[in-house]
């Protein structure tokens, strides 16, 4: 992996997320100071889900303007946004009714339509919002995502860039659309090339179950096709890590 990782590890689940939650506000809070507003994508899965939760609550709802915070996803499930798979329906349920977010500010992916317009029509949106209606994204203020936040599947796909998938490929697109026999199911998705221009990418996993596939990623050979994860080396930002306990169990203490 070209980017150093900074990596955090917490005693326990909750702690993760309560640290995830403060990074998430300071994250927010720098970019609204600096330039007025705080663009963040959002991952879907269980482990993202506790953060989302614990963000909803005091002092978080408190110390944040949310009126000017930008919510993007990193992915989405083709399903209806309150089908129970939904990604925005999670993010929904867990913090986007508890705070009072704006709602032309939720830039959801349109799970309900067909996956490539989908694709197109979130591209066209990022493009706009981003001010970059051609080529490749900018790492500058205002041009890039400030924080993206990422799960790490058991297989090691993040967002919904999975193994030998034909996402990994798609260097010039910011956003694909891809059907994933891994999970049956058609899948809309940043490029890593979206994702390595953002001012800060913070992964965050939890669990025993997660433990090797973590060692496999951050120390193990580089292999990103097979481990897209490892893609993932923000080429003008931060990357940090945020594991617990279980989830840090494999990894050499000397490399961290
Ligand atoms: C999704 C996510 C996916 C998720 C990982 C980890 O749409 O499912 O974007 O990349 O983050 O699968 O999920 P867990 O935290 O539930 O293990």
């Amino acid at each position: 992996m070209s980017a150093a990782a900074d990596i955090e590890v917490l005693p326990n689940a909750e702690r993760l997320a309560e640290t995830a939650a403060h990074q998430f506000v300071a994250a927010a809070n720098t970019a609204i100071e600096a330039h007025g507003k705080f663009t963040v994508a959002l991952s879907g899965g269980s482990t993202p889900r506790k953060v989302y939760a614990r963000l909803a609550t005091e002092p978080f709802v408190s110390n944040l303007d949310w009126s000017r915070v930008h919510f993007f996803w990193g992915d989405e499930r083709c399903v209806a946004p309150n089908h129970q798979a939904s990604n925005f329906r999670m993010a929904r349920e867990t913090l986007l009714d508890h705070v009072p977010v704006v709602e032309a500010n939720k830039h959801r992916i349109h799970g309900e339509d067909d996956p490539a317009e989908a694709a197109l029509s979130y591209e066209r949106i990022l493009r706009r919002v981003f001010r970059t209606p051609i080529g490749p994204p900018r790492s500058a203020p205002l041009a890039r995502i400030d924080l993206v936040l990422l799960g790490l599947g058991n297989d090691g796909h993040t967002a919904s860039l999975f193994p030998n998938g034909a996402s990994l490929r798609a260097s010039d697109q910011w956003v694909t659309a891809e059907y994933v026999h891994a999970v049956s199911m058609w899948r809309v998705t940043l490029t890593a090339t979206v994702i390595n221009a953002a001012a800060e990418v913070v992964f965050i996993a939890s669990g025993s179950a997660k433990a090797d596939i973590v060692r496999q990623v951050l120390q193990g050979p580089y292999r990103p096709h097979e481990l897209p994860a490892q893609l993932i080396a923000p080429a003008d930002g931060r990357l940090r890590w945020l594991l617990d306990a279980s989830a840090a169990a494999e990894l050499r203490r000397d490399a961290r």
